[in-house]
């Protein structure tokens, strides 16, 4: 009979390898729900038998709902970027640059994708993964482990052999075109901003506090690079595939090249078919093979000379302007929109391009029935660049931004220092109205189900619903009288409504469409505040303190206390039964350290980093990863880095210990 020790070893090493044959490979052995009972069993093992805890088990891999600041670290070798290249004639000289600094010999290259995600290194040491970090500035990135150990596809524990004791590998983390949609869909029911690119997404996900929310989104990762001293081959492309071997995902598309013209063939060939990839790429990476001709070509201060990429273009097309329209947002906020003739572009068809705000419209110039570039490269939404003024019609003026709401007339305004103009009319205007509405209900929201765009529409159009306070107070016999609904829906709608008063205050925060206050923002503020009464008398100075509350949302949020109309609906809603403050759990404790930066460094001995993070916050501090001006305190254990000591010293912050700190909390 196994003991306990060698079954956890034995289903780590087996989950390991499911992993790998499921996210790498894409042959799965197993059925999902046999993967399932592997790793249940193995929960449950360490749950019995905490003392063979760690970090590196596949049981990790979900991550946690801990909030950490991020600490950094310089490179071991800092991390460059590649001179970029336009057209193939520009990759031939720089071919032909190449072998003439090797003395006229024809090297080698390697044909790789160029990932558009975002860059990380991974350390392993003794085959396991003990940090990876960001690109950073290139000399210092943050350390983002806990939430790359989340990543499916990248090994925690290398299989097979070969690998140096120690090294670096570089890649790219990526979020997948089917989870990047999916993760937009979400957002945009969510009354959330979509990404504007997997870029973005990628990079957004991979800093996220919270790392079961990016395990959950899907992130993915290629790599690219093997740096170290004792690399087992020494060419670029023998390496690549060891890496291979010891379970990480290379891209099939890494290709040994020849001469120019098997380059040039790469470049047509991958030109489309990367249309055909599960991830955005936005360009082809040419390196030379071999280690040591790398190292004869050497760097230049930004970028290895052994290396270039090749981007491709954007996909543009021209099409004629119908007419801009102006968008009323559920903030107010209006946005110019500049409906097309519907045109093909990298496989849909756009027949609308956002021109963002005022100032971006009159730098275009854009006039009636212009003739206009749109383009979507990276960016996914399709973009406005510019006009054809060679088409322009004789005469024609200059499309003018309104003055005047077109939804309702109001007089439009612009705050200082704002691209936007907004229509101030919040409780008259409809497109606000609904909008709001719709954003109330919302899954993420107050998740009442059965009230759609058009339902919000012919609640308010009825008279029955003129703000989201009105929803409580909705009669089944009226949303009868709504077109689509009978006896049984609209009681249905009611009894949905009224269970809705039992979501958390977290959400309630969220649902009253506050600008800048978003649904992670929220949730910390609900957080950090406990209750609407404690949120409402809090000054903007006061809110700053929160974390992820900058000046925009602090201020935003008290502009819309000062409003009488906005408590007014607030105060109809609790006493309709809405969640005004947190479960106890979540209460916080005090605000002793109100307004105070706390910096954790090193290793303690009466609580973990993650309780005494969660006591600073609950006692209404603030964490964060790298000490600065703007640092109060550094909390500090066994072990501190030197470096941080220094830069401690220098900004002459407090450095001091766990006891110190638990009486300041006491
Ligand atoms: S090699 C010293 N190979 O592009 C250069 N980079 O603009 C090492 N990237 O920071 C980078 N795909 O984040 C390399 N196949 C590839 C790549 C790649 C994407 C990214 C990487 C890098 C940036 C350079």
């Amino acid at each position: 009979m196994a003991t306990d020790k060698e079954r956890i070893d034995y289903l780590r090493k087996e989950l390991h390898r499911h992993n790998y044959n499921y996210y790498v490979r894409n042959e799965p052995e197993i059925s999902d729900k046999e993967f399932d009972m592997l790793l249940k069993e193995l929960e449950a093992l360490e749950l019995q038998h905490p003392e063979y805890a760690d970090p590196n088990s596949p049981t990790q891999r979900v991550g946690s709902d801990l909030s950490s600041g991020f600490e950094q670290v310089r490179h071991i070798y800092p991390m460059l970027s590649l001179a970029n290249t336009y057209s193939i004639d520009d990759v031939d000289a720089w071919v032909r640059r190449v072998d003439d600094a090797l003395a006229g010999e024809q090297s080698t290259l390697v044909g790789e994708m160029k990932f558009d995600g975002t860059g990380i290194s991974l350390i392993y040491e003794h085959g396991r993964l003990v940090r990876a970090v960001t690109r950073g500035d290139g000399q210092v990135g943050d350390i983002v482990t806990d939430n790359v150990r989340t990543i499916r596809s990248i090994p925690l524990e290398l299989q097979g052999e070969g690998w140096p004791d120690f090294f670096e590998i570089r890649g790219e983390i990526v979020l997948p075109w089917k989870a990047f949609e999916r993760l937009n869909e979400e957002r945009i029911a969510a009354g959330e901003t979509p990404f504007a690119n997997p870029r973005n997404a990628a990079a957004g996900t991979l800093k996220l506090l919270n790392s079961a929310e990016t395990a959950r989104r899907g992130l993915d990762a290629y790599f690219y690079y093997l740096l170290g001293e004792n690399l087992p081959a020494d060419t670029h492309y023998d390496n690549m595939l060891l890496a291979k071997s010891w379970g990480f995902k290379v891209s099939d598309a890494m290709t040994l090249l020849h001469s120019i013209d098997e380059v040039d063939k790469y470049i047509t060939y991958w030109d489309t078919e990367r249309k055909n990839l599960p991830v955005a790429t936005d360009g082809l990476v040419f390196k030379v093979n071999s280690l040591r001709s790398q190292l004869n070509l050497g760097f230049t201060a930004k970028s290895p000379r052994w290396a270039v990429a090749y981007k491709f273009a954007a996909e543009r097309a021209l099409t004629r302007l119908r007419f801009v329209s102006f968008d009323v947002g559920r903030s107010g906020i209006i946005t110019p929109v500049a409906n097309l003739e519907p045109v093909l572009l990298s496989g849909t068809i756009v027949k609308r391009a956002s021109l963002h705000n005022d100032d971006i419209m009159k730098a275009l110039d854009i006039h009636e029935h212009d003739t206009l570039y749109v383009e979507k490269g990276g960016e996914i939404i399709p973009k406005i660049t510019g006009v054809e003024i060679a088409e322009r019609v004789q005469g024609s003026s200059a499309v003018e931004f309104p003055a005047v709401c077109p939804s309702c007339g109001t007089r439009l305004i612009r705050n200082e220092g704002e691209a936007a103009w907004m229509c101030p009319n919040k409780y008259g205007c409809v497109p606000q109205i609904v909008g709001r509405l719709e954003h109330f209900v919302a899954r993420r929201a107050m998740n009442i189900d059965g009230i759609g765009e058009e339902t919000a529409a012919a609640l308010h159009a009825h008279g029955y619903v003129n703000n989201i306070a009105d929803l409580y107070t909705l009669q089944a016999e009226q949303v009868e009288k709504i077109e689509g609904f009978a006896r049984k829906s609209a009681q249905r709608l009611i009894e949905g409504i009224r269970e809705s008063i039992n979501v958390p205050f977290e959400r309630v925060l969220f649902s009253l469409s506050i600008p800048y206050l978003g649904e992670t923002t929220a949730k910390k503020v609900a957080k950090a505040t406990g209750s609407m009464d404690k949120l409402m008398s809090m000054s903007a100075p006061e809110l700053e303190a929160i974390p992820d509350v900058g000046p925009s949302t602090a201020k935003s949020i008290c502009d819309f206390f000062a409003d009488p109309d906005n408590c007014m609906i607030v105060e109809r809603l609790r006493l309709s039964g809405l969640q005004m403050e947190s479960a106890a759990d979540e209460q916080p404790q005090s605000d002793t350290l109100a307004g105070k930066t706390f910096v954790i460094s090193g290793v303690f001995s009466r609580h973990s980093r993650d309780e005494y993070k969660k006591m600073i916050e609950s006692h209404g501090g603030k964490n964060s990863g790298s000490i600065s001006s703007k640092t109060n305190y550094v909390l500090a254990g066994e072990n501190m880095g030197p470096a941080k000591l220094e830069k401690a010293a220098k900004l002459g912050i407090p450095i001091i210990d766990e006891d110190t700190f638990l009486k300041m909390i006491e």
